[in-house]
């Protein structure tokens, strides 16, 4: 038996979990640690939210409330989406916590004391317009390794490549935009230098590491380590326990690897064993294994082992099985089309196994891996619904039709005896490349495996059998179930939640999860009774994604800018306006009784350019522009920012090209919205709130949306520039 501490990449607190945190840390954390335990492993698994640092109160500024607000708002998300995912930590918790602080402090002054940390004055970015220091992500420009243009101060997301701000190319504050100046200010550096040999001898000693984790790592001891300033002109994080250091936090990224220290040391204490801790940090025996995406790894191959080392005593990090990245298709594209790929939106939509069987096989292991809408439900439709679930359903409900009951198994043949060796295989195959973090191709040995059953049951046809030679139609089913059994129980680290359902519907007792590996020899009960066995999975519909407000493409809409405003010659309430749209058209508005001429001169308006054009009073109407109303107030739509006439604001998709029945746009609900405050997933629709289709954080104000039901998008041009009104609006006011 084998002692393994899983560690598993602390996700920030600033937005909901999306499919990269999970296919890139806690899915295989998950599996590997639900392995382990299963072949009687002893296993702690922690990690938490990642409350402090930059990403945290840029959100909260953004809102305007509080760092604890967004923090702890997103910290009951992220537990409640990995409870519904069924990764299953022995502590969740985070690092604003009374422990973790006194956790992270005593490394500090250890390190303080034992000389690892340096303390001195330097330049560090300040915005002399927002009168504060700008520590990371509040300053960007451009990367010195890859000439990434969005770099922050502290890392660039591009290259992957940690940074000191001063290195950023033409820097700008994040707030406000403007040139920062540079001034000095006092910090505390640790002194990585000192650890360079050691760190070297460590990685390369490491042979079972994955080659680019290692690789990376070597390359960047060889360009040599700088010392890396581990404190911050911030006020929100874990206090430097230091006189004079009152204003000042211990840096995001130090306090955050702590965690997966000051994580074991909850967890014993929350068990009442407060120095089981030791088991997993101290005793040599106890491997660690740390998963990460790649933008991750410096942090755990360099700096935290450096820290461990210069603290002495604890274990360095055995493995660090970093994931590639998942791209996501058209990332851009996607995300301000509404098409979400946050956690707890997608977990409304699919099973957990659907989603955890997608990330699993498709998992970045080696190189990226793309996230496809399309690539989605193929794979979920043509390997999980009709190999694997496909196999099951008809194993279990030719059973229950037919017999009703787990049939005896009689005398064997040479295919039904080469088909238990094939389970036997198959184990010893999972086995060996969970126990080398190697999940795709464990999860194929799995999926081969049922295919193998399908094959199987081909082959020997109960159908054929069950009316002629009944009992030889028993032995083949009671194979059959044999290879069933085994699926749920190879599957239960990926599958967790279809193995234990499946396992019920053997009629086998107790779960697969308290029975583990040895689940694979216990034998069935023939003439248990079985249940109406119900499938597993459903196919995944997504044809149409790209978007749900994908029927809002249907339009297109336009900046225009008036240039001429008439009386309409045969009607006294209406205008004939001419409007630059790129070319000058001709529209007839009902505006008079709510603005003088004067008024709209030069205006901004966004206009519906493929109406099916109306010839109101003898004038035809090249288009219509749009308004919100509400009581006794009609406000224009217009761009926040100035945009030139023609501009296409088409929220990210493709903009409609034929004309639209003005009965289909009478269809389309939009309205003005505000965003709920300090509650940036959500924006207020007057009667009621609903999900914003994008979770990124708005500042207050009011906003045309799309409405589609319990969801809204707000109105974009290029360049996330949004659609607000000319005039104070109610939120809720109907846009037409
Ligand atoms: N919060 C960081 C991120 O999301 C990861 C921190 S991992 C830690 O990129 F273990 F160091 F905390
Ligand atoms: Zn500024």
């Amino acid at each position: 038996m084998a002692r393994i501490l899983v560690c598993c990449a602390w996700p920030y607190a600033n937005g909901p979990l999306h499919v990269g945190h999970v296919t890139g840390s806690l899915l295989p954390a998950d599996i590997f640690a639900r392995f382990n335990r299963m072949v009687g492993n002893e296993i702690v698994m922690v990690s938490g939210s990642d409350m402090h640092g930059a990403p945290i109160t840029v959100s909260a500024d953004k809102a305007k409330v509080p760092p604890e607000t967004i923090a702890n708002k997103y910290h009951e998300m992220h537990s409640k989406a990995i409870k519904d995912l069924g990764i299953k930590f022995d502590l969740y918790t985070n690092t604003h916590t009374k422990n973790h602080e006194q956790v992270t402090q005593d490394i500090f002054l250890r390190l303080l004391e034992k000389g690892h940390l340096d303390r001195k004055s330097t330049p560090q970015f300040y915005c002399e317009n927002c009168k504060r220091f700008l520590p990371d992500r509040y300053v960007e420009g451009k990367c010195p390794h890859c000439g990434y243009e969005r770099a922050r101060g502290d890392q660039c997301d591009n290259c992957g490549n940690d940074l000191n701000a001063p290195e950023l190319i033409d820097a700008r504050c994040q707030i406000c935009g403007s040139t920062p100046v540079l001034r000095e200010t006092e910090h505390f550096f640790i002194r990585l230098s000192q650890f360079e040999r050691g760190l070297t001898e460590y990685v390369e000693g490491n042979k079972h590491w994955r080659p680019h984790v290692k690789a990376f790592t070597l390359n960047v001891l060889k360009e040599g380590l700088q010392d890396r300033a581990i404190t911050r002109d911030i006020s929100w994080g874990v206090p430097v326990p230091v006189k004079g250091f009152e204003q000042k936090r211990i840096y995001v990224w130090f306090d955050a690897v702590i965690g997966y220290l000051s994580a074991t040391k909850e967890w014993a204490q929350l068990r009442g064993q407060p120095d089981d801790w030791e088991k997993f940090w101290k005793d040599p025996v106890c491997k660690s294994y740390y998963f990460l995406g790649k933008d991750n790894i410096v942090f755990h191959t360099i700096i935290w082992p450096a820290m461990l080392m210069g603290y002495g005593g604890l274990n360095l990090p055995y493995d660090v099985p970093a994931n590639q990245y998942m791209v996501i298709e058209g990332q851009k594209f996607s995300k301000s089309m509404g098409v979400s790929i946050d956690i707890p939106d997608l977990l409304t939509r699919f099973k957990p196994d659907v989603l955890r069987y997608y990330l699993a096989a498709n998992m970045p292991e080696l190189k990226d891996s793309e996230f496809t809408w399309q690539d989605f439900s193929q794979r979920t439709n043509s390997e999980l619904v009709a190999i694997y679930g496909n196999f099951l359903h008809r194993a279990l409900s030719f059973t229950y039709k037919n017999f009703g009951e787990i049939p005896p198994r009689g005398e064997l043949d040479e295919r039904d005896r080469q088909s238990l060796a094939r389970i036997s295989a198959a184990a010893d195959g999972v086995k060996s490349s969970l126990s080398a973090c190697e999940f795709r191709k464990s999860l194929k040995a799995v999926m081969d495996l049922a295919q193998f059953g399908n094959q199987y049951f081909d082959s020997v046809a109960p159908w054929s059998l069950v009316g002629t030679d009944k009992a030889r139609c028993g032995t083949v089913l009671n194979v059959s179930l044999e290879i069933c059994k085994a699926l749920a129980v190879l599957a239960f680290p990926f599958l967790p939640f279809s193995s234990e359902s499946v396992w019920k519907q053997l009629s086998m007792p107790g779960t697969v999860e308290s029975a583990g590996w040895n689940a694979l020899s216990m034998p069935l009960t023939e003439g248990a009774k079985l249940e109406k066995p119900v499938p597993q999975f459903a196919k995944v519909e997504v044809s149409g994604e790209g978007g749900e407000f994908q029927q809002f493409s249907a339009l297109n809409l336009k900046v225009g800018k008036v240039l001429d405003i008439q009386p309409h010659p045969n009607a006294e309430k209406l205008y004939l306006m001419k409007v630059d749209i790129g070319r000058t058209i001709t529209m007839i508005s009902g505006l008079k009784q709510f603005y003088s001429p004067e008024d709209l001169k030069a205006k901004t308006l966004i206009i519906v350019t493929n109406l099916e054009p109306a010839t109101i009073r003898g004038v035809k109407s090249e288009g219509m522009l749009l308004a919100a109303e509400e009581g006794d107030t009609l406000a224009l739509l217009t761009p926040e920012k100035d945009l030139p006439a023609g501009t296409q604001v088409a929220s990210g998709m493709e903009p409609g090209t034929r004309t639209v029945p003005f009965k289909e746009f009478q269809k389309l609900e939009m309205r003005a919205v505000r965003p709920v405050p300090g509650d940036p997933g959500m924006l207020d629709i007057g009667s009621r709130k609903v999900k914003a289709a994008s979770a990124s954080p708005v500042p207050d104000g009011r906003y045309a949306a799309f409405v589609l039901g319990d969801r809204a998008m707000i109105i974009q041009g290029p360049e996330n520039v949004k659609i607000t009104f000319d005039r104070d609006i109610p939120a809720g006011a109907k846009i037409r």
